[in-house]
């Protein structure tokens, strides 16, 4: 993170841009690839509250590397929003646990969401969209609780067959006994 950001943000600002998205990390263009360079280069959030210093009218969103609802918590005291990528991508729920605590919406169970969600499937089945590409969301959303392992099994399995259909997230969801309103701290 240096002067060439620096100098980009000015430039975007003298334009009239006033929001920014920042994935707290030096880039490193050759030599690493992108998944590489989600996890090699240091974070490093100092820039981003150097930043938001100097562009005090600008709202800079904090990201790279956030993983919990505390996390988020903490982070949101002094940024103005933060961004997550890969967190909720293998732990869906955490979107349900983080809209409850940012914009105090009831809480929902991971059953809810299922449900909710399988109505989507159902409706876009119906014109035509795979249900391998849309059940693949829902590989983390037990993640942590008794029966993840067997639910997320039965869905890697039988989800990519062509003909699959809603059978398969029902059969899923039968490995998963338990609730819970939060993130549990182990995975299964
Ligand atoms: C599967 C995947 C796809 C991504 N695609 C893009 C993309 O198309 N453009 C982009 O700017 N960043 C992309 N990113 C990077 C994310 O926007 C984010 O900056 C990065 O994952 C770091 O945040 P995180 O630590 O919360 O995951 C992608 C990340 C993942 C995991």
């Amino acid at each position: 993170m240096d002067a060439p950001v620096t100098a980009f943000i000015s430039e975007t600002y003298g334009s009239g841009c006033r929001h920014f998205q920042i994935h707290a990390r030096k880039a490193i263009l050759q030599g690493l690839s992108p998944k590489e360079n989600r996890e090699i280069p240091p974070l490093n959030y100092d820039f981003v509250r150097r930043i938001q210093k100097d562009f005090p009218d600008a709202e800079f969103v904090l990201n790279g590397g956030i993983k919990t609802v505390q996390e988020v918590q903490a982070l949101l005291v002094e940024f103005p929003g933060v961004m997550l990528g890969r967190a909720p991508y293998s732990n869906p729920y955490l979107l349900a646990e983080l809209e409850q605590l940012v914009f105090g919406t009831p809480a929902v169970t991971r059953m809810t969401v299922f449900e909710q969600y399988r109505d989507y499937m159902e409706e876009k089945m119906r014109e035509g969209v795979y249900l391998k590409h849309m059940a693949k969301h829902l590989l983390g959303l037990y993640t942590g609780l008794p029966g993840a392992r067997a639910y997320r099994r039965h869905l890697s399995t039988h989800m990519h067959k062509e003909d699959a259909d809603l059978s398969v997230v029902d059969n899923a969801v039968k490995f998963v006994t338990t609730e819970t309103y939060s993130t549990p701290d182990a995975e299964s």
